[in-house]
């Protein structure tokens, strides 16, 4: 696994060339696609069904997670792990028994993430830290691609990966929200070590060859600042 990985967000792909695009961001080195999932509910917008994730499956070779930004994600987990999702991530904010959630996550056979919106603090998930590898901070607030990063959640990036450290636990911090070159070696510095980027790769002067390229020697700067 590379120190810091960077993931493709569907959202920003050209949806007439979804196939295309998924098979750009493979061939730019990017480690995961990101589905982000959205009800229309818990954010004011409305994306991709488990169908679609389903037949990107068919032409990626990419390891895919989803985003699961709805209201009470329990009913959907089987639907999107058939689709071929290997980690399923919820929100803190849209779940009521969120322990059973990400337990259940678990007993479908796929990893569970666990994301905080900006306004939720890191202390919300202290007691699932034992169900999931991977805890996503919001650096916008969720619902559209190409929004400006929230440079006040660098000091909750951080103090989510001190509380991981300080457990011993393998857990990855992601971060997800106007990530790009200019922002990313200060998550990078903070303690992220995966960059969920939609803009910055689909949307890259050049393709994803270039953002990613972009993304990685941006981080490589956080690193050693780190
Ligand atoms: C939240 C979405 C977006 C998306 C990335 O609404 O999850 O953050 O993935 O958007 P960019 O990289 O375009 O800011």
């Amino acid at each position: 696994m590379r120190a810091v990985e960077v993931v493709a967000s569907a959202l920003a792909a050209d949806p007439t060339r979804l196939g295309l695009e998924l098979e750009a961001a493979e061939h730019a080195g990017a480690d995961r696609v990101q589905w982000d999932i959205m009800d229309g509910h818990f954010v004011p917008n409305f994306t991709f069904g488990p169908h679609v994730v389903a037949a990107a499956r068919q032409v990626s070779r990419l390891p895919f997670e989803a985003h699961l930004m709805v209201e009470e994600p329990g009913e959907l987990l089987g639907a999107f792990v058939d689709a071929g999702c290997e980690r399923l991530i919820v929100h803190a904010e849209a779940c009521r028994q969120l322990h059973r959630v990400l337990g259940r996550i678990g007993e479908l056979g796929a990893k569970a993430g666990v994301a905080l919106n900006p306004a939720t603090p890191v202390s919300a998930v202290r007691h699932v830290l034992d169900l999931v590898d991977l805890v996503l901070v919001m650096t916008v607030n969720p619902g559209f691609g190409g929004q400006s990063y929230l440079s006040s959640m660098e000091e909750k990036i951080g103090e989510a990966a001190r509380l991981v450290t300080e457990r011993g636990l393998e857990i990855q911090i992601e971060v997800d929200g106007g990530i790009a070159p200019e922002t990313a070696p200060g998550v990078v510095r903070s303690g992220a070590r995966a960059l969920v980027a939609g803009t910055a790769v689909f949307g890259a002067a050049g393709g994803p060859a270039v953002g990613v390229r972009a993304l990685r020697e941006a981080a490589r700067k956080g690193l050693v600042g780190a």
